[in-house]
């Protein structure tokens, strides 16, 4: 099994992305972290908790992290996420757990990461990068001792092309640029923090074991109709436990619809940033390893002034580079999805 740990922000997405690495059989969800984000962090670990609650994981540690981002002042998503962060149902069943003030987010990432076999372990962040930044400038051990990051943040567009183009990709402008970031530049989890977010990316222990997973991969997983319609109706029908899912999918559906191009379905972008591990290992029929599969190889970087502020930039690395997917088998994406969802609906 693949232990993982996830710091999140949820999220309508991240709520999917729990359930991904809760009930994968080659997963083992070690423990979850939250972070502002999508909305307050008091906010975001309440999701967190009654999230895991709902798909019966209640024994799964939640701590709470950073309440900010490193020097900015806090943004939220309620947008797309609702005022609360995760709005849509009244089927998401209120957690009594209580977790604030009793662990420290960083201590315990690092003793339980710590704690697995070495080159073993993947954490994987899914919303602004505070606590990873924290966790990797606090304990850079721990950077040496995991297998992987995996992220999902930025947006690259024509920055992909930029061998054949040059380095004029970020002159472009944003105009090829997925939709859906937080600025024409911009993908939120990276422009919420983006010190944090350069500092993970450019951090040399890190970047030959970072995964990205852009918008630019996340917008080829949007959950439209007939996805919606398999996730709902399970085994034994359209229980409690599909129609919270499915509301919440329809919420942030609603949300894309009022503010973007993306009219179908909502992209759910955190899922992604879990199943990047699975394809790669364990469920996978070839048994490729994401981090040495002979992939193209990219130094990540972040712009931190200016109107582009947010913006990951990419450029080709020779040397020990960082993962950027521009696909993945997004059938087998949505079957592994079912899969997770029907375990959980058995619990
Ligand atoms: C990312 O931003 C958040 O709103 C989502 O949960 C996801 O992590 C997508 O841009
Ligand atoms: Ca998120």
């Amino acid at each position: 099994k693949i232990p993982l740990w996830i710091d999140c922000d949820p999220g309508h997405d991240d709520a999917f992305a729990i359930l991904l690495a809760a009930y994968h059989p080659s997963m083992e969800l070690l423990g979850v972290s939250t972070v502002h984000g999508n909305s307050s962090l008091v906010n975001t670990t309440y999701n967190a908790l009654n999230v895991l609650e709902a798909i019966g994981k209640s024994n799964i540690p939640v701590i709470p992290g950073a309440s900010q981002p490193f020097c900015r002042p806090s943004a939220t998503a309620e947008a797309f996420h609702g005022a609360s962060g995760l709005e849509g149902t009244e089927l998401l069943p209120k957690s009594a757990r209580s977790v604030f003030g009793r662990y420290n987010a960083i201590e315990e990432m690092r003793k339980v990461l710590m704690a697995t076999q070495e080159k073993t372990a993947w954490l994987v962040a899914i919303g602004p990068l505070t606590n990873v930044a924290l966790l990797f400038a606090t304990y850079p051990e721990v950077a040496t001792h995991i297998k992987g990051l995996s992220v999902m943040g930025g947006a690259i567009g024509n920055n992909f092309a930029q061998v054949s183009l040059g380095p004029s990709a970020v002159e472009n402008g944003g105009t090829t640029l997925p939709q859906g970031g937080v600025t024409p530049y911009a993908e939120f989890n990276i422009w919420c923090d983006p010190e944090s977010a350069r500092g993970v990316f450019q951090n040399p222990m890190l970047r030959p074991k970072t995964v990205l997973i852009p918008l630019d991969l996340t917008h080829q997983a949007c959950a439209v109709a007939e996805v919606r319609q398999k996730l709902l109706n399970g085994e034994h029908g359209a229980t409690r436990l599909r129609m919270m899912f499915h509301e919440l999918i329809m919420f942030y559906g609603s949300s894309y619809a009022n503010d973007t191009e993306i009219k179908t379905g909502p992209p759910l972008h955190d899922a992604l940033a879990v199943a990047a591990l699975l394809f790669s290992h364990a469920d996978s029929t070839l048994n490729i390893d994401i981090l040495d599969n002979g992939q193209e190889k990219w130094n990540i970087d972040v712009v931190l002034e200016g109107e582009q502020i947010g913006r990951t930039v990419i450029v080709p690395s020779t040397g020990q580079g960082s993962i950027v997917p521009r696909s993945m088998d997004m059938d087998k994406f949505w079957k592994v999805l079912g899969q997770c969802m029907a375990r959980a609906d058995k619990v």
